[in-house]
């Protein structure tokens, strides 16, 4: 079914407010991190999302959804949100690229095959410690005998928590609802639905390196400042080390970079004030300063930790989140 004639005529069809979900979990996703919203629509999501800073890419195959969307965008000058015009059966998902990942009742649009299909490529490809986000139609929707399963997905009751074995299941409920009726189906009716929140948990989840943000940490350095990685070759910028009896992804230590002091150390105790993250990666850095070094700002740990981390892909956590 296209929404191209439905969207011409109702330009707000669906309102401004975003999904439950998000608002319920919003506090939990890591700031300014990267979002793909299927089957976007007018994209009430994505605008929301992008207004907080998320990097947002929307994709819906209607044509006119996504020229609204983008006229709305433009208005709100917002350089975070990306539109494309593309069925999502067919959009090729980049492995670790998104932390969010929002199917807002677009699934029982698309044939069972291609839904599932779909969701065991966002399993594999979402990155570690990111959420999806999903809302569809179960079998107790009184449409679900009238459709094919070639063209629609209604699922079975517990189906849709079934196929997120292993991810960490934050909201799962099924449900059915009363809608009073909207401009394409003015009648009131009913649906059966079902949410999901899931978050991708990999061994060494992300709350291992926030229990020690705004803590004091002992470091033991390894790289002193101005030494010379011993493969590669370049001079270290900043003193670099890890803080003992701890164990990061690869088995090691936890890395910490120190910054804010600007000469050669063999251990250091501070304040870790910052994380950087690397969305691509299993690793993330500590990042620790003199007690009267906390306001440094993240352009600052962006610019001291360029040598490194240029080769990945990264967010800076500075607050506690709910993870
Ligand atoms: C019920 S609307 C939900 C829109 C939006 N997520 C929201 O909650 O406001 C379903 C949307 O899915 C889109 N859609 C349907 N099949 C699709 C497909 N195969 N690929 C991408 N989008 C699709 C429709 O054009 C429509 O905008």
């Amino acid at each position: 079914m296209s929404y191209n004639k439905t969207y011409q005529n109702n330009p707000n069809l669906w309102g401004n407010k975003p999904n439950n979900l998000l608002l319920m979990f919003e506090n939990d996703f890591i700031p300014n991190s990267n979002v793909l919203d299927l089957g976007c629509g007018q994209g009430r999501d994505a605008l929301y999302l992008a207004k907080k800073g998320f990097n947002v890419l929307a994709i819906d195959s209607s044509n006119i959804a996504i020229k609204q969307l983008l006229e709305k965008s433009e208005q709100e000058q917002l350089t975070n949100l990306t539109v494309e015009c593309v069925d999502a059966s067919n959009f090729s998902l980049q492995s670790n690229k998104y932390q969010i990942i929002n199917l807002h009742n677009l699934l029982q649009f698309i044939g069972k095959d291609n839904s599932l299909k779909l969701i065991n490529n966002i399993k594999d490809k979402l990155s570690p410690d990111g959420f999806v986000i999903i809302k569809a139609f179960t079998t107790n929707d009184p449409e679900s005998l009238k459709n094919n399963p070639k063209t629609h997905t209604f699922f079975e009751p517990n189906e849709l928590k079934k196929l997120f074995d292993g991810f960490k299941i934050k909201h799962y409920i099924e449900h059915t609802i009363k809608d009073i009726g909207h401009t394409n189906k003015p009648e009131p009716h009913y649906h059966g639905i079902v949410e999901l929140v899931a978050q991708k948990t990999t061994y060494f989840s992300i709350n291992d390196y926030l229990k020690f943000l705004n803590q004091t940490v002992n470091v033991k350095i390894e790289r002193p400042l101005g030494s010379f990685h011993p493969k590669h070759n370049f001079k270290y910028p900043v003193n670099y080390g890890f803080v003992p009896n701890t164990k990061a992804p690869d088995n090691e230590e936890i890395d910490a970079y120190i910054l804010g002091v600007d000469k050669p150390l063999e251990e250091f105790t501070g304040i870790c004030v910052a994380i950087i993250h690397r969305t691509n990666d299993n690793d993330n850095k500590l990042i620790v300063v003199p007690n009267n070094q906390v306001d440094i700002s993240d352009q600052e740990i962006k610019d001291n930790t360029h040598f490194q981390e240029q080769y990945f892909e990264s967010v800076i956590i500075r607050e506690k989140l709910n993870v």
